[in-house]
């Protein structure tokens, strides 16, 4: 059943035309990691490297998420990566609304075919479209929240990291946080 839901979601994303991005995609990037993880992370949009290779995080912001998770003793096998929106924007620019709104409904089936208990939004685009359209990124990360059954927090996106190396003491603590909080729920 599980499966056939898989199937379905990826025929779904790979036949769509919802908004604009199709246009000038190479691939759609739907999602990588175990599909039964406890916990999910959210990024905003694939890059260029995700969008010729198809799966999320495997540019430069990838290669440090991956760091991010080893250093807490994750793995990409232990986890589930998504974006909210699965085709790349031209120029990386920011998924306008109508965009994330179009793709929607394909993370929301994401969410509920994985069923993890912890969700982690990477970035102001992800926390705005999962926990609050008035999110804070600055303020307001860090912070736990309960909605629906899952525990909810937003950190810096690894791009912000990189454009800014001050941000990765404050994510350091996030990622404490988020280890913290898997192995209560375990
Ligand atoms: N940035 C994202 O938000 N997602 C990716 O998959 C890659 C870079």
């Amino acid at each position: 059943m599980a499966e056939k839901s898989w199937e379905m979601l990826e025929g779904a994303c790979r036949g769509c035309k919802k908004c604009r991005l199709w246009e000038t995609r190479t691939n759609i990037v739907i999602g990588t990691g175990n599909k039964n993880a406890d916990i999910m992370f959210v990024g905003e949009g694939p890059g260029r490297q995700e969008d010729l290779t198809g799966e999320p995080f495997v540019g430069d912001a990838g290669k440090l998420l991956d760091k991010m998770l080893s250093a807490i003793n994750l793995s990409r096998n232990e986890v589930y990566i998504a974006n909210v929106v699965k085709c790349r924007p031209p120029g990386n620019r920011d998924p306008h609304d109508d965009e994330q709104e179009a793709c929607l409904n394909y993370l929301r089936y994401q969410l509920m075919l994985v069923k993890p208990k912890i969700v982690v939004c990477l970035g102001r685009i992800a926390s705005r479209v999962i926990i609050s359209p008035d999110f804070r990124i600055t303020k307001d990360r860090g912070k736990w929240y309960d909605k629906k059954g899952y525990k909810f927090i937003a950190t810096y996106h690894p791009s912000a990291l990189l454009r800014d190396p001050s941000k990765k003491r404050p994510a350091w603590e996030d990622f404490k946080s988020i280890r913290k909080m898997y192995d209560s729920i375990k």
